[in-house]
């Protein structure tokens, strides 16, 4: 499948660093949540499903996980580690997200509300939906 990197300009000084994140400027859809994982484990699974709707995009903004996708086509692993680097995770993708290191903090900004009832926590399930094509959409990378 493919894998959509959205690079987010730095704006540094000797100050620090800051990233801006901004609606059509370089986050391709509406944002209407922002969530933000942290303190699991690094043992731990987290993800195990596929959005019908949902868009999203994923910005590691401390330390490391692993997030692999699936569209249907079979597993690509991806590492985030860098807070100026995004990952687009569009509708119909499977995610797991693992190797949480500690100080892990991954930030999620998402074009829904919550819904649980978007969710697809079946793999045979989500397989049989994405090969049915349904809800299948293009999110093109800015
Ligand atoms: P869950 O979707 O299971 O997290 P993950 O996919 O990372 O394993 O969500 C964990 C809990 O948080 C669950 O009780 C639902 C709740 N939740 C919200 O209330 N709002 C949200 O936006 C999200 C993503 C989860």
């Amino acid at each position: 499948m493919q894998i959509e990197r959205v690079q987010l300009q730095q704006h540094g000084d000797d100050r620090g660093m800051l990233v801006a994140l901004e609606k059509d400027r370089n986050v391709p859809f509406e944002i209407r949540r922002v969530y933000y994982i942290f303190a699991t484990r690094s043992e731990v699974h987290r993800g195990q499903h596929a959005h019908r709707h949902l868009n999203q995009l994923a910005v590691c903004v401390r330390g490391s996980v692993t997030i692999m996708l699936d569209d249907g086509s079979g597993p690509v692993e991806v590492v985030l580690d860098d807070p100026s680097q995004g990952l687009l995770l569009g509708r119909m993708v499977w995610r797991e997200l693992y190797n949480f290191s500690d100080d892990c903090v991954l930030m999620v900004l998402a074009d829904q509300f919550y819904d649980p009832a978007d969710y697809i926590a079946d793999y045979d399930e989500f397989l049989r939906e994405v090969q049915g094509g349904v809800y299948q959409g293009e999110l093109v990378a800015c």
